[in-house]
């Protein structure tokens, strides 16, 4: 099955997810401006260790896995922040942090001034209401024996209040509707449906409470590229239509250049840098950054010939047992003996302190500089 559905505005071919996504942006830039506003959520020194144990009958603990290790950051009302780095470096444990679907080990999420990570019973319940999340896997991600009816009218039943019994057909059909879908699909399960289809489902589920905040965790990288800026162009309409703020969880940097306002690289637990997309895509200044941007793919053969590709050594380190000092220092091309004693702070370097440079944006390196990184 093709994802013919009625597409929104904008929608592209099958041209490739990088064109489509470059062209696309020009008219974002234009057109669209989502002045952020109030933080809706803040996020302090956020912390997740999963122990490491040994033995069967009597578990004792060896170590822990340190997923995510001191995370802050604020999600402004209405805006879009996309999270970046390696497979690994910690992205969906932030997503389930977020959510609270996994316990924080330390640090705070603050939703409208409450640290969430505190609630429990009918406060935490409410809160749930408002953030919700689109996960990656359209496949596997919908209960395949469910209608999509049930499918996305069953946040419903822990949220009656939202829609009463009687008025639950219209709603979902509605919902249907909004995500692009004919909503006379109501009875069909999710095997009668497209991979750009199911995620629809997925986002029209995560719709079905009106929450403020969807945490979107690799939500394109399942799908066909063709597909994939589709999708994207949907949850873009859908931000404008109801207000929503994204935190968009990606590894392919041009979809998160496009959809973002702010992008947030993160490197073994941590972020490394933070800023606006024009900050972060064009004035980098942590050589993770660059070194991820050389790598993209730049469909213009004339500066892909003339671009400095900055292959990193080695893999990443275990979370378990992270480097001492700077994270990054046992592959960056730069690391003096400094980064091995001292832990650079997330903080707008001094020297571009004062300056009203687009370099003058949060960056975890002794050494932060910018360096031209052509990419597409
Ligand atoms: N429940 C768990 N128990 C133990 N370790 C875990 C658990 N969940 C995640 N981890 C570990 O935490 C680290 C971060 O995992 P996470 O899934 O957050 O990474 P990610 O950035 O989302 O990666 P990917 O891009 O592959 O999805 C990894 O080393 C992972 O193995
Ligand atoms: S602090 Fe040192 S090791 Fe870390 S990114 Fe900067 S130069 Fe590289
Ligand atoms: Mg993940």
């Amino acid at each position: 099955m093709t994802d013919s559905v009625a597409a929104p505005a904008g929608v592209v071919g099958a041209a490739g997810v990088v064109g489509a996504v470059a062209a696309a942006r020009e008219s974002r830039e234009s057109g669209k401006s989502r002045e952020p506003r109030e933080p809706i959520l803040q996020v302090r020194n956020l912390v997740k260790h999963f122990p490491l144990t040994q033995g069967v009958l009597f578990k004792r603990q060896i170590g822990a896995v340190k997923a995510v290790d001191g995370v802050s950051f604020d999600l402004y009302q209405g805006e879009t922040l996309g999270i970046v780095g390696e497979s690994g470096c910690g992205k969906s444990t932030v997503a389930k942090l977020l959510m609270t679907l996994e316990t924080a080990t330390a640090g705070e999420v603050f939703y409208k001034g409450e640290d969430i990570t505190r609630l429990s019973g009918r406060a935490l319940k409410a809160v749930r209401r408002n953030i919700q999340m689109v996960f990656q896997d359209p496949y596997t991600s919908l209960n395949p024996r469910m209608t999509v009816g049930d499918i996305i009218g069953e946040p419903f039943d822990i949220h009656p209040e939202v829609a009463p019994k009687g008025d639950r057909r219209r709603r979902v059909q509605e919902l249907l509707d909004v995500v692009g879908l004919n909503p006379e699909y109501i009875n069909r399960y999710p095997h009668q449906f497209s991979g750009g289809q199911r995620q629809r489902i997925g986002i029209a589920r995560g719709l079905a409470l009106n929450p403020e905040i969807i945490i979107c965790d690799e939500p394109v990288s399942a799908l066909d590229v063709s597909v994939q800026a589709q999708v994207v162009n949907l949850m873009e309409k859908l931000q404008d239509e109801f207000d929503l703020s994204y935190v968009f969880i990606a590894h392919d940097l041009s979809i998160v250049r496009h959809i973002s306002d702010r992008v947030g690289v993160m490197y073994l637990g941590r972020f490394v840098e933070i800023g606006t997309d024009e900050q972060i895509y064009d004035h980098p200044t942590h050589p993770y950054t660059q070194a991820l941007l050389s790598a993209v793919p730049v469909p213009d053969p004339e500066a892909r010939d003339g671009r400095e590709r900055i292959i990193l050594a080695g893999d990443v380190p275990s979370p378990a047992n992270p480097p001492s000092g700077c994270r990054f220092r046992t592959r960056c091309w730069k690391a003096q003996a400094r980064c091995a004693e001292e832990v650079p702070l997330l903080a707008v370097p001094t020297r571009f302190a004062a300056s009203a440079s687009p370099a003058a944006h949060e960056s975890a390196c002794h050494f932060a500089e910018e360096k031209d990184v052509v990419h597409a």
